[in-house]
């Protein structure tokens, strides 16, 4: 019979809010990500509105995705914007010498993905280069986008067909800079960022909100190395007026980077080091956040998760560097379980992003190359699942010690995992159950209030490798799940043994 798991949220005791942008994206020119992905150009047979994919959009609006990332990644510090910009048949091609050194046209430039991120509903994010552009290139960029009235930049985006300013608050400051973003030390990067994140100035009111570039998962030193570079030290901690967050980036990957494992083919144990992977991204917020808090405890910088997800082996016959793989239900629950951390951490960690969005690592969407048929994989399931937390306020949950758990490499890995939130009266509780054998049922103990189930879903199927395919579209995707029931003091949920359920209620 399935373990039972005890579990209370205090309903009445809102935390902090889980910002909408832990649910942001993140679309490199990187394989089929951008080109064949989200852009197929005007000439297309696939109906598209200026070569943006309408269906890819349709699809991704399903999501509310809150900002989308662009244009690297490693790409973001080779990327010379001004070569993106007016006619396309003189917009000069480049080498993208990072994935698969294939030839750039830049027929997806600046105005390309602010249309994007209009047709999405998506705030952008872009990423400037630090790593071989310059600070004047940077800084003309930011008045291209977002100046009123008149200046030589302003004159340009009107040339080329843009009279209002658009409105740009994320601003990354390069990518990944200890590594494909210059190789730089921790202290260089520093006083590089000092100076490019000065001429990127606010123009009217348009506030930028800077995001450095930060660690690689768990480099502490680089995180703190930051934060005393870019504050001001004294008695109270200031952030400095051209710093506002820092990242960090941490990928999913159980194996090693000459052979992280294949998206599909891979056993029980496989599964459990992937899981306990994943959840090593609590132990990695946790520890940069202390830093963080040491210096700023007033919260005042925000922490930026950039780029997460998983990493398998490219899918056998496709070319290596463009990161292109499989999503099966296992990346589903990486993501829930990511998500239930994110939660947890929501008054630190203000932003992350998935890498990425179509056609690259853990996608939302795959698109088939000839056909162009387009199929959602289990991990865009769950964020839509999930879309009700987007800048709700969390709800603790507290499970007891001696919950179900496997050990995994020395460590133990719990495989029952829950997130709650609260908005407008209604109530959004997830629950992942991780264990590859085992179903669990959660009795919840619902304090300072009750609720009215309005809606449950489950993701599940028979086998952890299940995938969406164009022949299969749906063997991964939600359905009702009649398995939860009303008890004296709250609610009990099944949870089948690999499945991930949310439930809906509202506060009566
Ligand atoms: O997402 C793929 C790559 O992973 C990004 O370009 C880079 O920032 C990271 O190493």
């Amino acid at each position: 019979s399935p373990v039972t798991v005890p579990a209370i949220i205090n309903l009445d005791v809102p935390g902090p809010v889980i910002s909408r942008h832990l649910y942001g994206h993140f679309a490199e020119h990187l394989g089929r990500c951008v080109y064949d992905g989200f852009y197929v150009g005007e000439d297309s047979d696939l109906p598209n509105e200026g070569g943006i994919r309408l269906d890819v959009v349709e699809a991704l609006r399903a999501l509310n995705i809150p900002n989308l990332r662009w244009p690297g990644g490693c790409f973001a510090d080779e990327y010379h914007w001004m070569d993106g910009i007016g006619p396309k048949e003189s917009r000069p091609a480049m080498v993208n010498t990072h994935w698969g050194n294939v030839e750039e046209n830049n027929h997806f430039g600046t105005h390309e993905f602010m249309a994007l991120c209009e047709l999405l509903g998506a705030e952008p994010y872009i990423s400037g280069n630090v790593g071989s552009g310059t600070v004047r290139e940077m800084s003309d960029w930011v008045e291209y986008l977002t100046r009123e009235g008149d200046s030589p930049m302003v004159r340009l985006r009107k040339a080329n067909g843009r009279e209002e300013p658009w409105r740009v608050r994320f601003w990354g400051l390069g990518n990944e800079a200890w590594g494909c973003g210059g190789n730089m030390k921790a202290e260089q990067y520093a006083a590089e960022a000092r100076r490019f994140g000065t001429y990127c100035r606010d123009h009217g009111d348009n506030k930028l909100y800077r995001i450095a570039a930060g660690a690689n998962s768990a480099d502490y030193a680089w995180t703190e190395t930051l934060m005393k570079q870019l504050g001001e030290l004294g008695c109270a901690y200031r952030p400095a007026s051209f710093m506002q967050a820092l990242s960090f980036h941490y990928y999913t990957i159980p194996g090693t980077w000459q052979d992280k494992g294949s998206a599909t083919e891979f056993g029980v144990d496989d599964h459990y080091r992937t899981m306990a992977q994943a959840a090593r991204v609590d132990e990695l917020i946790t520890g940069h956040s202390n830093v963080m808090d040491c210096y700023d405890p007033g919260k005042n910088v925000g922490l930026v998760l950039d780029e997460w997800g998983t990493w398998w082996n490219v899918e056998p016959g496709t070319n290596p560097g463009f990161l292109y793989q499989q999503n099966s239900l296992r990346d589903a629950l990486v993501a829930s379980l990511h998500f239930d951390v994110f939660h947890r951490h929501a008054d630190r960690l203000v932003m992350a992003n998935i890498a990425q969005t179509v056609n690259v690592l853990q996608a939302m969407i795959l698109t088939d190359p000839d056909s162009g048929a387009l199929v959602l994989t289990p991990t865009y399931h769950v964020f839509e699942m999930n879309k009700g937390h987007q800048d709700a306020a969390s709800l603790r949950v507290d499970l007891p010690d001696g919950l179900p758990a496997r050990q995994v490499d020395g460590t133990e890995l719990r495989t029952v995992s829950l997130s709650a939130s609260r908005k407008n009266g209604q109530v959004l509780i997830s629950l992942s159950n991780l264990d590859a054998g085992e179903a669990a049922d959660v009795e919840l103990d619902l304090r300072g209030g009750a609720v009215a189930i309005a809606r449950a879903r489950i993701l599940t199927a028979g086998d952890l490798r299940t995938h969406n395919t164009p022949d299969a579209p749906e063997a991964v995707a939600p359905r009702p799940h009649e398995q939860v029931t009303a008890t004296p003091s709250g609610l009990r949920v099944h949870l089948p043994a690999h499945s991930f359920v949310t439930v809906e209620a509202s506060l009566t």
